[in-house]
């Protein structure tokens, strides 16, 4: 099989790097830029941060991006770029802030409902290169959406999280400047950090060939491991507030060789039960890894030696089975609820997420198969 490698765009990473967003915004030649955030980032002093950076040049601002965006995210900013002709956007914040950014930027030049460029019909095929220039600053270690190549929206039309996904998408420049993160709180901190890990594992897991993204995912899981407990604990720690926000990056750029089945139960818990993205994750990951220990014995043994178990003297079974208890003990450590139940999801739920996991094509990556009774029974035990 013949695939496509491309490794993203140009990342500015460091403290301090948010200082060189107005000489960033003259080089892509961005006189009027659309600054997208949420009202949490608007709240906390970031935004007043960049509008401040942008000093007396024009801007325009669309503030009002949800958590789990939805058209009501993006359509209301497209109008506001337009009456400000605007000729550029500047995306703040987490994994939604950027994902709307994205979507806007997206509609700007090209005139189908969203729906149209849904991956599951081909819809990437669809966008051309002609987006305008896009600076992408990420206020979490999560998503990476900030190099990524795709945009989750939540369509009426669909009625799922619906992946948008083309080269084109990817922002012209990111800004990974870790010391933005510093003031996210411990609870955003755990669960952004293991929806990082689960990038970087899933992705060392799914099936294909690619062993630059393989080395990737299984060094940003190390670094995951080593970092996240620290900057949970004192979130102004600079050494692990700036691995965090490279092992976002890094999962992001490991997640182009495909993600898993986590990813397909996760979206659904976000539509119908409203739950933090990175939460679902971290939930559900040591369910889908003990599903996918058939398949993935030696992959997952390798996860256990990167997450510091020792595993001299140990079968690729006991290896992989420490990696799950690893991941469990990290939730744990950093303070995350060990189930479903207790992050306000009703059993009842259950029966309708199991087909909108299904129709979510990360699952088609996973190792292992995943029926829907698969989907059924991972949603149980994790409830
Ligand atoms: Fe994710």
């Amino acid at each position: 099989m013949i695939s496509t490698w491309s490794f993203p765009n140009r990342i500015v990473f460091g403290c301090g790097a948010i200082e060189q967003l107005p000489s960033i915004a003259g080089l892509l030649e961005a006189r009027r830029p659309l600054v997208v955030t949420d009202p949490g980032v608007a709240r906390c002093g970031l935004l007043a941060r960049i509008t401040g950076l942008l000093g007396n040049s024009a801007y325009a601002v669309f503030d009002r991006v949800e958590g789990n965006p939805t058209e009501a995210s993006v359509y209301p900013g497209v109008d506001v770029y337009q009456s400000g002709r605007c000729d550029s956007v500047i995306a703040l914040g987490g994994g939604s802030a950027l994902d709307a950014a994205k979507a806007i930027r997206l509609k700007i030049t090209h005139d189908l409902p969203l729906e149209e460029y849904d991956d599951l019909k081909n819809g990437g095929d669809r966008i051309t290169a002609d987006l305008p220039p896009m600076i992408a600053i990420a206020t979490t270690s999560g998503t990476g959406s900030e190099v990524g190549r795709s945009t989750v929206i939540t369509l009426k039309a669909t009625g799922r999280k619906t992946v948008i996904f083309s080269p084109h998408l990817i922002p012209s420049v990111a800004i990974a400047d870790p010391e933005l993160t510093f003031d996210l709180p411990a609870h955003l901190t755990a669960a952004t950090g293991m929806d990082a890990m689960t990038h970087n594992l899933e992705a060392y897991l799914s099936i294909g060939f690619h062993p630059m993204c393989d080395a990737i995912g299984i060094k940003g899981v190390e670094i995951v491991a080593r970092n996240l407990p620290v900057a949970v604990r004192d979130g102004r720690t600079v050494e692990a507030r700036t691995n965090m926000m490279a092992a976002a990056i890094m999962g992001a750029v490991a997640f182009q060789k495909g993600l898993g089945t986590v990813h397909s139960l996760a979206h659904p818990l976000s539509t119908v039960a409203g739950m933090h993205h990175g939460l679902t994750n971290a939930i559900l990951l040591p369910h889908v890894m003990r599903f996918n220990l058939p398949v993935s014995r030696d992959r997952l043994a390798d996860v256990a030696v990167a997450l510091g178990v020792d595993t001299h003297g140990m079968t690729a079974d006991h290896a992989a089975l420490a990696a799950i208890d690893a991941i469990e003990k990290l939730n744990d450590e950093i303070g995350l609820p060990k189930r479903l139940r207790d992050a306000g999801v009703r059993e009842e739920m259950i029966p309708t997420m199991v087909p909108l996991a299904m129709a979510d094509g990360c699952r088609l990556c996973n190792p292992r198969t995943t029926s829907s009774e698969d989907m059924e029974m991972l949603y149980r035990g994790a409830f």
